[in-house]
């Protein structure tokens, strides 16, 4: 897919200036055309020297050079590529770009340049997260930059949170949807994905919950983003990393859930993938509950959870255009997936067998049958990232097929 494509990589200052030598690599191996701009302050963490042996290109680091005006002016250096990459896009680089300054060869270049421009942020969270940055965010993205990424994790300056850097293939499959509009069929389109478990308190302490991690709901909102569609993901708490690309919503109860589900509306698809905790205590004391010496166990009344997929499926709300439901079941898997879908109104579902022997949760793979008006369709045993992605694709061919 980058056969022959011309990528303009501009690699600023941060730490995570160094992926950029990976991401050479990874793109050079898919026959893409590497040509580096580094800045005065990215120099300070890669060498020229590396970037130039990897891309086996010329590399470009300074607007009043002769030598490369005469060969090759910048503006021409910002036309001549078919997309403009910025790894990473700094706090600086950003307010930059977002006020239109011109004040080195990488800032000329990016106002210069009528191709499309991928920016790829890296930074302390605090700076991610400041209103400057966010209204420069906003601006540019405004203006149609793409943007990947930050996510999630620890960072070089000891901190944790949002601002770390995506990694290299990240970024690669981040550059092969912008350059083809066609492998992005869900564009404008908005989906809802709920992932994870739910957590219903006992106490402060103590919790009811389930097994599931997650992996099949976040690999589902990843692919539906990687389609184009703007994605929300309502996600109890796992340990999975916040896919890249989506809106995070996290949430710990059932309660919570339909709440930011249906805050998140209106949308084109929900997929709902978390399984919800069907009961909650329905007295929650404030106080950790005490073991009375001798006395019998405690008692708990449950109540039921609201449902969030037939709430969404029933027409008193925006309702989705397409809605696709999970049924986790042990027996008599297809007969009660049918007359789940039946019962909670949605459109779709996936059903997949829980039973212990199948080692479904927390595994990497899953053994799904879709059953939708047109009936059964049975699907090989694949990895849950291979699910979500046929999934997302039927859903683009679905929305495709009801537009002609
Ligand atoms: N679901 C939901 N809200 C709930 C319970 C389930 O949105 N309170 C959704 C799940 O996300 C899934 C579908 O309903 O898409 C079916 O979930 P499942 O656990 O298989 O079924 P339950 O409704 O819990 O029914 P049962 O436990 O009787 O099989």
């Amino acid at each position: 897919m980058l056969q022959d494509k011309r990528i303009l990589l501009i690699v600023g200052g941060g730490i995570a200036a160094f992926k950029a030598l990976e991401l050479i690599r990874r793109l050079r191996e898919r026959g893409a055309h590497v040509r580096c701009v580094l800045t005065q302050a990215g120099a300070q963490f890669v060498t020229a020297l590396s970037l130039q042996s990897l891309s086996e290109d010329k590399v470009y680091t300074d607007m009043f050079s002769l030598t490369d005006e005469s060969e090759m002016g910048h503006i021409q250096l910002s036309r001549q590529a078919d997309l403009l990459v910025v790894v990473p896009a700094t706090a600086n680089l950003m307010a930059r770009m977002a006020s239109g300054m011109a004040d080195d060869l990488a800032s000329t270049v990016l106002l210069a340049t009528d191709k499309k421009v991928l920016i790829v942020p890296a930074m302390n969270v605090r700076m991610w997260t400041h209103a400057a940055t966010q209204a420069n965010l906003a601006t540019l993205k405004a203006r149609g930059v793409e943007v990947v990424g930050p996510v999630e994790g620890a960072m070089a300056c000891n901190e944790f949170g949002l601002g770390r850097m995506v990694e290299p293939n990240d970024i690669v499959a981040a550059i092969e949807a912008a350059l083809s509009p066609q492998a992005r069929p869900l564009a404008g389109r908005r989906a809802i994905v709920t992932s994870g478990p739910t957590r219903e308190a006992i106490d402060p302490v103590r919790y009811i919950s389930n097994q599931s991690s997650g992996k099949q709901g976040h690999a589902i909102a990843a692919a539906l983003a990687r389609l184009g569609a703007e994605t929300i993901l309502v996600s109890g708490p796992v340990s999975q990393p916040d896919p890249v690309g989506v809106r995070m919503v996290k949430i710990n109860t059932a309660q919570e859930m339909l709440a930011a589900t249906l805050a998140a509306l209106p949308a084109d698809i929900a997929v709902c993938a978390a399984a919800v905790a069907d009961w909650r205590v329905a007295q929650r004391p404030n106080a950790k509950i005490k073991k009375a010496l001798y006395g019998p166990p405690p008692r708990f009344e449950l109540v039921a959870n609201p449902d969030i997929l037939a709430t969404i499926s029933k027409g008193d709300v925006a309702r989705p255009k397409l809605i696709v439901g999970f049924a986790a079941e042990t027996e008599a898997m297809l007969d009660n997936a049918q007359a789940k879908r039946k019962r909670k109104g949605c459109d779709w579902i996936v059903a997949n067998d829980v039973s212990p022997a199948m080692g479904t949760f927390g595994s990497d793979s899953n053994t799904v049958h879709l059953l939708s008006d047109a009936g059964i369709e049975s699907w090989p045993t694949m990895t849950k990232v291979a699910v979500a992605e046929q999934l997302a694709q039927r859903i683009a061919q679905h929305f495709q097929q009801a537009a002609e």
